[in-house]
């Protein structure tokens, strides 16, 4: 895998697609710092110096919606084998950490591959977001960004070629805000979260019965 390094860079997710486009394959791009960090749906993501910020491109397998969930999947269990915590995961792919945001995904399909991009709040003291939070913060350990980073790699790669049928099964067992009252985007409304279907989608309570949602994110109502 070739790596490409940057102490700064306006987006590790942005340089691995023009990488792409010029035929590059099998690397990674990190930064250090990002200026102008991606989230997804639009949302901007702050990237000081400490966390870990990274994109790598994979092959596609046909279900995005599994595709993404087995990122999550993937990043969940080493963040939660490097710093022994319980690590769990908002749908679709969302890093929390006792029940704050720690960490986000953006999974990219650009022609037959998916540019996978990671950010996760490492070590950094603290973060000016209300709901989010830091690994350092809420641990107090401070780890090494590089390894992390090959680590949650090649584990990617392992669940999405050999493990596939296990990601849903995986993603329940971790997953946050099940059955709690949260504002669903694709459906404008507060309703309740039931689980995720086999297919990777998210399953809501409304007042027609249970409404299967494949996009957008949901926000816990307090
Ligand atoms: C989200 O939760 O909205 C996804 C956040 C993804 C952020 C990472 S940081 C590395 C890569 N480069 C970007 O510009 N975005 C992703």
């Amino acid at each position: 895998m070739q790596e490409y390094h940057f102490t700064e860079l306006s987006s590790t997710q942005d340089y691995a697609k023009k990488l792409y486009l010029a035929h590059v394959e099998n690397f990674v791009v990190y930064a250090d710092i990002q200026r102008a960090g991606r989230g997804r749906n639009g949302h901007t993501w702050s990237s000081p110096s400490g966390g870990l910020w990274f994109s790598f491109d994979m092959d596609m397998i046909e279900d995005v919606s599994l595709f993404t969930m087995g990122v999550g999947v993937a990043v969940r269990e080493v963040l939660e084998s490097i710093y022994g915590c319980n690590v769990k995961l908002k749908w679709p792919n969302d890093i929390i950490l006792n029940r704050k945001k720690v960490g986000g995904i953006i999974c990219e399909k650009v022609k037959d591959k998916v540019i996978v991009g990671v950010g996760i709040n490492t070590n950094i003291k603290q973060i000016s977001e209300g709901k989010a939070t830091t690994f350092l913060a809420e641990t107090e350990k401070e780890i090494d960004n590089s390894i992390v980073m090959n680590k949650i790699i090649l584990r990617c790669k392992e669940v999405l070629n050999n493990e596939i049928a296990q990601i849903v099964e995986k993603f329940r067992k971790n997953m946050e805000y099940r059955g709690e009252i949260c504002f669903v985007s694709a459906l404008k409304k507060e309703l309740k979260i039931i689980d995720v279907a086999d297919n990777g989608y998210l399953m809501v309570e409304t007042d027609d019965g249970i409404k299967e949602v494949s996009a957008g994110e949901i926000n816990l109502c307090i």
